[in-house]
């Protein structure tokens, strides 16, 4: 089986790869490596996996479709998992047409080559932040026609193109909504490296509302790739499907439990909450238990101490 994963050198993608490598796939990786952050990060994302025989870079980048006929063309890979993308609702309020040109018009062209090259299996990766702030739970069945970030927006418009290109040519295609993803190699501009930097330097940490009534569902990303894969495997023709854990932790508690495995003191500058973020995201995942045998089983805790493992052994030693 050979497996097409965008944006392959980031933070989901990597994880995803590996463990379709360890399954022995093929992967073909394609990232274009961009600095929205340190691009060395994503290099050393995907160091174990080059050493893979089954394992192909190609720097690249999916807004240009040429570029991409090119991959289809050469590669013929049987599923795509477009988990590339420009990430972070309150970024994207200060680059929305770049948020577009990647997460819309970069979706159709991967929609349209796997569409033309019979592609088995097609996974979107979406977010919670579709939901806006609807009423919690959030069940995928739910309106999501309020985004509150040009984010939100490009990623509805992406699951609606993923819908219209199932429609055309038959594309088997799974939307995955993440909710509020962490563990290793977690992005800088996420909890909890976003946190722990400043937590370590002894330089205060922005905390919506001081962290009270503000909740994350925050899934480990083990238990989100096993949902990717499920998704990837099964046979349904389109669905979509909500990829959280189910717990909302509110911001505060999370900070103290940060602050207890990494034994380091926070200190708090509030701030109120960003108009582009909703107070709470929670995630009903009945859907995807029943259909993709999704079952995230990770603790916050146990989760937060791998990444708090992997942090002092990557990201500290290559500081010094
Ligand atoms: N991390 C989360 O909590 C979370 C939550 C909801 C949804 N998502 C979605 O999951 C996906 C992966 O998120 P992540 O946290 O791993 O982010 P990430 O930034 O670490 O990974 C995205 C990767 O896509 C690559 N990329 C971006 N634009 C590209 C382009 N035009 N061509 C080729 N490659 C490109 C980037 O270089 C990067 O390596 C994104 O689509 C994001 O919107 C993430």
């Amino acid at each position: 089986m050979r497996y097409l994963v965008t944006g392959g050198a980031g933070f989901i993608g990597s994880h995803l790869a590996d463990t379709l490598l360890s399954r022995n796939a093929e992967v073909i990786c394609v990232d274009n490596f961009n600095n929205y952050y340190d691009p060395a990060r994503k290099h050393s994302n995907i160091a174990a996996a080059l050493q893979q025989p089954g394992y192909t870079l190609v720097e690249g980048d999916f807004r240009d479709a040429a570029a991409m006929e090119q991959v289809f063309e050469t590669y013929r890979p049987n599923r795509v998992a477009h988990i590339g993308g420009m990430a972070n609702p309150r970024a994207s309020l200060r680059r929305p047409v770049l948020y577009e040109e990647v997460n819309v018009r970069g979706t159709m062209n991967l929609l349209e080559l796997a569409g033309r090259y019979n592609v088995q299996g097609f996974v979107y990766a979406s977010t919670s932040s579709v939901y806006g702030r609807a009423p919690t739970p959030w069940s995928e069945d739910i309106k999501t026609d309020q985004p509150l970030s040009p984010y939100a927006a490009t990623k509805k418009a992406g699951e609606l193109f993923a819908y219209t290109y199932h429609n055309h040519y038959g594309l088997p295609t799974r939307v995955v909504r993440f909710f509020t993803v962490y563990g290793p190699r977690g992005r800088p501009d996420m909890t909890p490296t976003l946190f722990v930097d400043p937590m370590l330097n002894q330089q205060p940490i922005t905390l919506f509302n001081g962290g009270e009534g503000v909740y994350r569902d925050w899934t480990y990303v083990d238990d989100i790739i096993a949902g990717v894969v499920a998704a990837l495997e099964c046979d349904i023709p389109f669905d979509v499907f909500n990829l959280g854990n189910s717990h909302p932790v509110q911001l505060r508690d999370f900070v103290t439990l940060l602050e207890d495995i990494t034994g380091h003191k926070a200190i708090i500058d509030s701030q109120p909450l960003s108009e582009a973020e909703p107070a709470i995201t929670f995630a009903n995942t009945e859907k995807a238990e029943r259909l993709l045998g999704f079952q995230p089983r990770t603790e916050l805790e146990e989760g937060l101490t791998h990444f708090w493992s992997w942090y002092k052994d990557e990201v500290l030693q290559t500081q010094d």
